[in-house]
């Protein structure tokens, strides 16, 4: 009885995963572009040993992008969603996709569509900077068009709530609770700007350890408008490597943003935090679940959409 009942709760997991990914498959590109992965690779290496924010920079990109219509490209698009508020000014990396983009193109003409090569890209951030690797699902297709209300509206703030940044993951492709607080470690590296964490560090916040308050003040001005764009590192101990440091900064109320101390609060998050700190194998486990998981929402394929030439503009 207990067994029939966990093969038919297996059979519709398996159904409800595959409904979830569309026609996504690792292999979608083995014989239409047995080069496209090396490619993006190759592309992904260079931009981050020349700058290791790249990495950062590249991973966060893929974010906001699938919490915008699915992982579709939209955000690369000129304009429109570049303009919402948490991307106007802050995003980074689109020449570094272009370029890759460019390189696919000379050796598989509309083939690889951007939003692949934006996912895939994403994961070799994380392997370049010294994290996990995993098999990406492929086979998305490119939107056209983008939604600069839907990035204003479902993009989490740096000043929500703990309850607030679960709700705004589970509408996502029903990322839950371990999912969101695994993909926060992705603040294991890169770097925000000072208007994102000065209410925090001028009295804002009580939660913050107050030696870091304070040589977080030194580059970063009370007066709103001064030095505004002042960049501090997310992981204060090791901000270039991808590790689970971001999970031991929290437990010394070292968070960056109310965003990230919330995960850390005398509250239900806690012990995930603990065991993210204390496990870096088990932090690697979620962490690559659940960006597989994000990588997977609402996906272009088939006929839908189209494969763009230049990942900035809609085919002519
Ligand atoms: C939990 C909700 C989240 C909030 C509120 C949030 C907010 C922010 C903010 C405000 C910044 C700084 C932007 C700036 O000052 O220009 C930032 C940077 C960053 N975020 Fe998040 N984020 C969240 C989740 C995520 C997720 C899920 C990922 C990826 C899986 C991610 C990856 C990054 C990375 C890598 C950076 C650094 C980018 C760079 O240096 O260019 N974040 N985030």
């Amino acid at each position: 009885m207990a067994a029939s009942a966990s093969c038919i709760s297996l059979v519709v997991l398996v159904a409800l995963a595959t409904a979830a990914s569309g026609q996504l498959s690792p292999t979608f590109y083995d014989t239409s572009c047995p080069r496209a992965l090396a490619t993006i690779k190759s592309g992904v290496m260079a931009a981050v040993s020349s700058d290791p924010r790249m990495g950062a920079s590249l991973l966060r990109l893929h974010f906001h992008d699938c919490f915008v219509q699915g992982c579709d490209a939209s955000v690369l698009l000129s304009g429109m969603e570049q303009n919402a508020i948490p991307n106007a000014g802050s995003l980074r990396g689109f020449g570094v996709i272009d370029s890759i983009k460019t390189q696919i193109e000379a050796i598989c003409n509309q083939t690889v569509s951007c939003a692949d090569i934006l996912t895939v890209a994403a994961r070799d951030s994380v392997v370049a900077l010294g994290g996990p690797s995993w098999t990406v699902p492929l086979g998305r297709r490119d939107s056209i068009d983008a939604n600069e209300a839907e990035a204003n509206s479902d993009l989490p703030g740096f000043n929500s709530s703990r309850s607030e940044l679960e709700a705004a993951f589970l509408r996502k492709g029903g990322l839950n609770t371990v999912d969101m607080v695994a993909l926060s470690g992705a603040h294991t590296i890169g770097q925000a700007q000072c208007s994102t964490f000065r209410a925090r560090i001028y009295g804002g916040d009580t939660n913050i350890n107050a030696a870091y308050a304070a040589s977080l003040r030194a580059n970063c001005p009370q007066t709103v408008g001064s030095g505004d764009g002042s960049l501090a590192n997310l992981d204060t101990t090791t901000p270039n490597a991808f590790d689970n440091a971001y999970y031991t900064n929290l437990m010394s109320q070292r968070g960056l943003l109310h965003s990230d101390q919330v995960l850390f609060n005398n509250d239900t998050t806690d012990n995930t935090v603990r065991n993210f700190a204390s496990n870096p194998a088990a932090f690697s486990s979620a962490f690559t679940t659940a960006m597989i998981k994000m990588g997977n929402i609402a996906p272009k394929t088939g006929t839908q959409g189209q494969i763009r030439l230049s990942c900035s503009r809609v085919n002519s």
